[in-house]
């Protein structure tokens, strides 16, 4: 059955190729992009591939709240309902660029764009008989310490761990979402959060991040691209889980759950967490997003 499938971020390297193979398996697919012309390119480029799916793009620079929320009303203004939202666009931030209406950047594209995201889109996604929000996370959530009373990353110097600490929030307000559905009777809409293992894309590759980390990224675009090593970290890899949340039968009604290297359930690290941390978390995005969730 075709799905109406929403993915962020997918102009390039993980999105780009979760979106090919979802429309590949015949689903009606919007991507998202900040950039019209490479938008307007990845359409063409993944009709090339799937000759026969819709494809279509948004526009929505989501360092921006209001952008975020533009896009929302185009998308619902243009379809009756959504069956599967992939929060996929994310980045490692260097400084150069540090923040956007006041809001650093790294929280405003990995924590708040999805968390708006989710709130504004979810009469859509509940108008779907099995709606599923994807929320990419990441394993470097396993290095985050979060200051919580530092929750706009004002005090953090190194964009590598704003980035952790983004992640760690994600999988918290998955968590949150999921069982706030769960109380407000939404049984028809599942929230879970994925990790696409280490990726050679351009992830990383354009921001400064120090010596090591830069040398890091660096490698792994070299090495995923030697045969011999079976494809190891290439994006295509790094799409398996996400199409997996995406269209299987087999985690429907599955919810609030982390995944990672394709189907295994994983679980994601504690030691920094208290349902007190989740809940500040959650109110401080739901306080900077209430304006745009007012009608
Ligand atoms: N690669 C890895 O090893 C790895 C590991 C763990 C988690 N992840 C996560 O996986 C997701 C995808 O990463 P990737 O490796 O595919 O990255 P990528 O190749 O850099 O692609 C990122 C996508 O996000 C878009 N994007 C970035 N900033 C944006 C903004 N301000 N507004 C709108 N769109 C924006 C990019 O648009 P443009 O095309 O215009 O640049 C691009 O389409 C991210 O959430 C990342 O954190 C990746």
């Amino acid at each position: 059955m075709s799905e109406i499938i929403l993915i962020t971020g997918a102009t390039d390297g993980i999105g780009k190729i979760t979106a090919t193979e979802l429309a590949k398996k015949g689903n009606h697919v919007i991507i998202h992009g900040r950039n019209e012309q490479k938008a307007k390119q990845t359409v063409a480029e993944i009709k090339q591939q799937a000759k026969q799916a819709q494809v279509e793009y948004l526009i929505a620079d989501l360092f921006s709240l209001p952008a975020v929320k533009q896009m929302a009303d185009k998308f619902q203004q243009k379809y009756d309902h959504l069956d599967v939202l992939i929060n996929n666009a994310g980045a490692v931030l260097d400084d150069t660029r540090r923040e956007t209406d006041g809001i650093e950047n790294t929280m405003a594209l990995n924590v708040l764009a999805p968390f708006l995201l989710n709130q504004l889109l979810l009469p859509s996604l509940e108008k779907s008989t099995d709606g599923r929000i994807i929320n990419m996370s990441s394993g470097t959530h396993r290095q985050a310490k979060p200051d919580m009373n530092d929750l706009n990353l004002e005090k953090e110097s190194s964009g590598q761990k704003r980035y952790g600490i983004s992640k760690l929030f994600v999988i918290w307000n998955s968590q949150h979402l999921a069982v706030e559905l769960q109380k407000q009777g939404i049984t028809n809409v599942t929230v879970n959060c994925s990790h696409p293992g280490a990726v050679a894309t351009k992830f990383g590759q354009d921001s400064d991040n120090g010596f090591f980390v830069n040398l890091i990224y660096k490698t792994a675009s070299a090495v995923s691209k030697i045969p011999v090593l079976g494809n190891f970290g290439a994006p295509e890899k790094g799409a398996v889980t996400n199409i997996y949340l995406a269209s299987s039968d087999e985690v429907k009604g599955l919810t609030g759950k982390f995944f990672n290297n394709k189907k295994q359930l994983e679980e994601p690290e504690t030691k920094e967490y208290t349902p007190a941390r989740e809940q500040k978390i959650w109110n401080y995005c739901m306080k900077i997003c209430a304006p745009f969730l007012e009608d």
